[in-house]
């Protein structure tokens, strides 16, 4: 009997400890500063995240411009019914220690049923990583936000030959602007390559 109760006891200990604690992605958030530099709470969720090549995005590590050229794959716990936008950040513009044109966009597509992305409606159609060399190492935030209800996005449609709309987002503003939830993030952080070149003259930005 006392055995029984003792037992249940320490089960019990055992799940509240594992509830206070923080989260693996929580814990992501917080390390690299993303909390509180543009967000006020962190997501519970790790977000997967594949890009080609079998490429995990682990937690927080460093991949080159190169090795994230193309949209990844990604996957979260996501119920049937809702209605999910994906966002890819970077608020390390031009430089992390000095944020003064925080955030840039690099991928928004709003309204996803569930987790097929082929389905949802693209605003921003994916780039990676572009920060020029001076910029050293920067963070590149993704974050998913959750609805219920399909919705409508009155917003302007973006593209990668231009940089307008793309400079001085606010992630947190956008979730405000129309009621969603943070459930899942992940962050890459990466510094100049090769690629970042090709990148600038097709936005542009160098001839
Ligand atoms: C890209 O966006 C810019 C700025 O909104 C716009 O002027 C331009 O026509 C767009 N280009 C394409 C190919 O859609």
């Amino acid at each position: 009997m006392w055995h029984k109760i003792k037992r249940i006891l320490i089960i019990f200990l055992l799940v509240k400890r594992a509830s206070a604690e923080n989260s693996e992605a929580e814990q992501l958030f917080r390390d690299l500063e993303v909390v509180p530099d543009i967000l006020d709470e962190p997501p519970k969720e790790l977000l997967k995240i594949e890009y080609a090549g079998g490429l995990d995005v682990g937690r927080g590590e460093e991949f080159t411009p190169t090795q994230t050229k193309n949209e990844p794959q990604v996957d979260w716990t996501a119920e049937p019914d809702a209605f999910y936008t994906i966002i890819m950040t970077n608020p390390d513009i031009p430089t992390r220690q000095n944020p003064a044109t925080r955030e840039w966009l690099h991928w928004l597509v709003v309204n996803i049923p569930g987790t097929d992305l082929s389905r949802g409606y693209v605003i921003d159609p994916y780039v990676g990583p572009l920060n020029p060399k001076e910029s050293g190492l920067v963070r590149n935030v993704f974050l998913i936000y959750k609805r219920l209800g399909k919705q409508e996005f009155d917003e302007p449609i973006l593209n990668n030959t231009n940089v307008a709309g793309h400079e001085r987002f606010s992630s947190k503003d956008f979730a405000k602007k129309y009621d969603m939830k943070l459930v899942a993030g992940n962050i890459f952080q990466s510094r100049w390559d090769e690629y970042v070149t090709f990148l600038h003259k097709q936005f542009g930005i160098i001839k």
